[in-house]
C-alpha cells in the first residue's frame, strides 16, 4: 500500500490509512474520493456515485423497473446505498451524499496570478500542487453504446458526445461537468483514468512537475481535449492506469440541453498535445 500511498500523495491528494486501505480526498475536504485497497492484481473494483437522499426511492424504483439485480455493497458501505452491477459485471452503487460536484462551470485560468502581481512566483515559493476537487472518471467497457443506455436508463445521465465506438462521455442531469463518467472500448470492465480539477493550466503544469520529479514521468501532455474541451497532463500510475491532472473542462447547466454529437475519433481525441503513448488505452485488468 506504501506505493500507493505515495503516488497519491505525490500526486497532491490526502492519504489516510483505513485499515488496509487508503482513503483519498481533495486536501481540506471531509469526502473521500477514492479507496485503494491491496489485493492479487490490478482490478478496478466499484465505482460510486453520489445522489440527493430524496431521489434514493426513484432510483431505487428505476432499478427494480429494469429488473437490475442488486449486488452486495462493498466493505465500508454495508447498508448505506444501492449496488448493482454494469453490463461488463462493474460494481456500481447510488449512495446518498452531500453534493461536492460544481453547480456552475469551475473556476478556471490559465494561472492562479492576480491581476497586477507577478505571474510566476520564484519556484521555492512555488506551493505543492494540489487538486482542488474530483472531476471524472474513464472506465473500460466492453460496448460502449450498451453502457451509455444504461447508465442512462439506470440512473438518468445523458451523453454529452461520442467518438465513434470508441469512447462516449455522460453528464448528470443536475449541472454537471461535461463528463461524470467515460466509457472506453475494451474487451472488459477496468480503470482508465480519475481526472482531478487543478483550476488553472498552471496547476496541471505544476501538477506534472511534482510527479515527474519523484519519477512519475510516464504519462501525456500537456495537451487539450475536444471533447469536454479540458486541458489535461496524465499520469501513469504503477499498475498502467492514469491520473489525470485537468482544468477548464465544459459544464452543461441542469437548464439547458446539451448538443451531444457522435464525431470522428481522429478529429476529435485532442486538439493539441504530443503523441499519446502506445499503451494509453491499453486495459491492464484484463490481461
Ligand atoms: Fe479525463
Amino acid at each position: 500500500m506504501s506505493v500507493a500511498a505515495d503516488f497519491y500523495s505525490t500526486f497532491g491528494l490526502d492519504v489516510m490509512a483505513a485499515g488496509d486501505a487508503a482513503d483519498l480526498r481533495v486536501a481540506g475536504m471531509s469526502h473521500v474520493q477514492g479507496r485503494v485497497a491491496p489485493g492479487p492484481r490490478k482490478k478496478l473494483d466499484s465505482i460510486a456515485f453520489g445522489a440527493f437522499a430524496d431521489d434514493m426511492p426513484k432510483f431505487a424504483e428505476r432499478l427494480g423497473a429494469l429488473s437490475v439485480e442488486r449486488a452486495a455493497a462493498p466493505p465500508g458501505f454495508a447498508g448505506n446505498g444501492l449496488w448493482f452491477h454494469d453490463p461488463d459485471g462493474l460494481r456500481v452503487g447510488v449512495v446518498a451524499a452531500e453534493r461536492t460536484s460544481p453547480e456552475t462551470k469551475a473556476a478556471f485560468a490559465s494561472s492562479d496570478a492576480r491581476p497586477n502581481e507577478r505571474g510566476a512566483l520564484p519556484r521555492e515559493q512555488t506551493p505543492v500542487a494540489r487538486p482542488k476537487r474530483f472531476s471524472h472518471m474513464a472506465i473500460y467497457a466492453r460496448d460502449v453504446e450498451r453502457s451509455v443506455e444504461f447508465y442512462s436508463r439506470a440512473m438518468g445521465m445523458r451523453l454529452a458526445d461520442r467518438a465513434a465506438d470508441i469512447i462516449a462521455f455522460c453528464h448528470g442531469i443536475h449541472g454537471s461537468d461535461h463528463h461524470m463518467v467515460a466509457f472506453v472500448k475494451s474487451d472488459g470492465p477496468g480503470l482508465h483514468h480519475s481526472s482531478w480539477d487543478m483550476g488553472s493550466v498552471d496547476g496541471i503544469g505544476l501538477g506534472a512537475m511534482q510527479m515527474a520529479g519523484a519519477g512519475h514521468k510516464r504519462g501525456w501532455g500537456l495537451g487539450r481535449h475536444v471533447l469536454g474541451s479540458n486541458y489535461f497532463h496524465y499520469v501513469r500510475d504503477p499498475w498502467g492506469s492514469f491520473a489525470e491532472y485537468t482544468a477548464g473542462i465544459d459544464y452543461v447547466p441542469c437548464d439547458r440541453d446539451w448538443d451531444a454529437g457522435v464525431h470522428a475519433a481522429d478529429d476529435s481525441f485532442y486538439l493539441w498535445a504530443n503523441n499519446p503513448p502506445d499503451d494509453f488505452a491499453r486495459n491492464y485488468e484484463i490481461e
